[in-house]
């Protein structure tokens, strides 16, 4: 992205306690990712010569859980303050190269926004990433003379007039490795915070007569943060409502946009038509043409061409060939893969099993490690029994079988093609000839019989 190498420095040390959580802030989810991951996935799109993260190791999980060997972990034993973390950090960056800090608790900051403070630094020694808002409360203010920035003022710290100015800072910005390292040495921790502010830096900037220039971001909403489970809920809102937008205008029809919830990435096809209340996570493929329910939620999956999943059906690590019908209220978990043209019907649920095409098992059944051929029909009510409290055993059904209505399933068993098992059936052995295999269950009868009568008390 740019010519020169950069480093980036992320700030992730906060305690983070107004989030009132027993986890780190920046481990919260926006989108099904945690914050940090955000902020991560901005800090490497500008394409950097490393990535400084700076940490608090009370919170030991941060690392665990992010698990990204590229990034060079710092930890920031006490929050002293942003330039307390700065400095930690500088101790590896070079001189030579320009430094940008972002902020762990600002995930929405826009590639965009961060090339316009890139394309300002040509022209300054440092460039601040701010906005214009109504309402500043909460934010350093910037404080300038005939248009040039003086310094930051910090919420705590500024009077009565400078509490009225309206440009913000967001925290972020570019200077160059070497003067960075020089003004983070000045600061101190005189101010009511009894902190060490990064923001400092910008006054020492300018009592060296360095040009100090301010960009703004192109969205005001990018520079709010995550302080606590309020403002994580708001970003949560914006966060959605732009992925919605990209959709509407990539071709999706959602049917009721503001109940449609996406967790992770939806790549698809042409004429895809989602409705309401449907929850997508992780990695979604739909085909063209394909329709899902309203109520649904699928997580991990690939959806072909001209599939319909009926409303509230729950999909998991599945991938499910063309023109098949799942649903409604169907389950289908890991492992499964379904072929072309498949009917999967009201409350059955399938586990870790592959079915061939034209096969049907469109009421009331479970099927677990089983493997199905293909025109398959199997009749409402039937069962693998898989476990045996233990071990896991595997049903093997061959192509063109038919399974009457309440059938059990006794695994490990093979079923060979073409045979028919009638209603009622509790297969125990392998059926090796293509024949009618029942259980010889003779009905009775007893005649005379009284139903039991209700005990209706007598009142005196
Ligand atoms: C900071 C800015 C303020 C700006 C605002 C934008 C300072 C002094 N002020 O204030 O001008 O308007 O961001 O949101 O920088 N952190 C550490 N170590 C610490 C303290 C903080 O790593 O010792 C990290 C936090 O995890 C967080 C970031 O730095 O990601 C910002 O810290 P925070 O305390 O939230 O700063 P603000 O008060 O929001
Ligand atoms: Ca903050």
């Amino acid at each position: 992205m740019l010519k020169k190498e950069i480093n980036v420095v992320i700030l992730a040390a906060g305690k983070g306690t107004r989030m009132k959580s027993s986890y780190p802030k920046v481990l919260h989810k926006l989108g099904g990712k945690t914050i940090l991951e955000h902020v991560i996935k901005i800090a490497k799109s500008i394409k950097p010569k490393k990535i400084i993260l700076v940490y608090n190791n009370k919170e030991k999980t941060i690392e665990s859980t992010i698990n990204d060997a590229s990034i060079e972990w710092i930890v920031q034993k006490e929050q002293k303050g942003t330039g307390d973390a700065i400095l930690i950090a500088s101790k590896n960056f070079s001189d030579d190269n320009d430094v940008v800090v972002l902020y762990g608790d600002m995930p929405c900051i826009s590639i965009e926004s961060i090339k316009k403070l890139f394309n300002s630094k040509k022209k300054s020694k440092i460039s601040l990433l701010t906005a214009r808002t109504k309402n500043p409360d909460g934010y350093g203010r910037v404080l300038k003379k005939n248009g040039k920035v003086i310094k930051i003022i910090e919420e705590q710290d500024a009077n009565f007039h400078e509490k009225k100015i309206k440009e913000v800072y967001s925290g972020i910005f570019i200077a160059n490795g070497k003067d960075l390292k020089r003004w983070l040495n000045k600061i101190n921790n005189k101010n009511i915070k009894k902190e060490f502010y990064a923001t400092d830096i910008i006054y020492f900037a300018h009592l060296e007569k360095s040009t100090i220039k301010t960009v703004q971001v192109l969205n005001y909403e990018e520079i709010l943060g995550v302080n606590n489970k309020l403002q994580l809920s708001i970003l949560e809102k914006i966060f959605q409502k732009k992925q919605i937008n990209d959709l509407l205008l990539s071709g999706v029809t959602l049917k009721d946009p503001d109940h449609f919830i996406l967790r992770g990435i939806l790549k698809h096809g042409k004429n895809v038509e989602i409705d309401t209340g449907v929850i997508l996570e992780g990695n979604i493929i739909l085909g063209n043409n394909v329709k899902i329910g309203a109520g649904s939620v699928i997580k991990n999956s690939f959806i072909d061409n001209q599939t319909e999943i009926k409303e509230y059906t729950i999909i998991e690590s599945v991938k499910i060939g063309k023109k098949c019908i799942i649903g409604p209220f169907a389950h289908l978990r890991p492992k499964t893969i379904l072929d072309n043209q498949i009917h999967i019907g009201n409350f059955v649920e399938i586990k870790e099993s592959t079915i061939k095409k034209e096969s049907k098992i469109k009421h009331l059944s479970y099927f677990g490690n089983s493997e199905i051929g293909s025109q398959v029909n199997i009749g409402a009510g039937s069962i693998t029994c898989n476990y045996d409290g233990v071990n896991k055993f595997k049903t093997i059904i061959g192509d063109n079988v038919l399974i009457g209505a309440n059938t059990q399933l006794i695994a490990p068993i093979k079923i060979i093609k073409n045979a028919t098992i009638a209603a009622g059936t509790t297969l125990t052995k392998d059926v090796d000839t293509p024949c009618l295999v029942y259980n010889n269950k003779e009905q009775k009868q007893k005649k005379n019989w009284i139903r039991p009568q209700k005990n209706i008390k007598k009142i005196d």
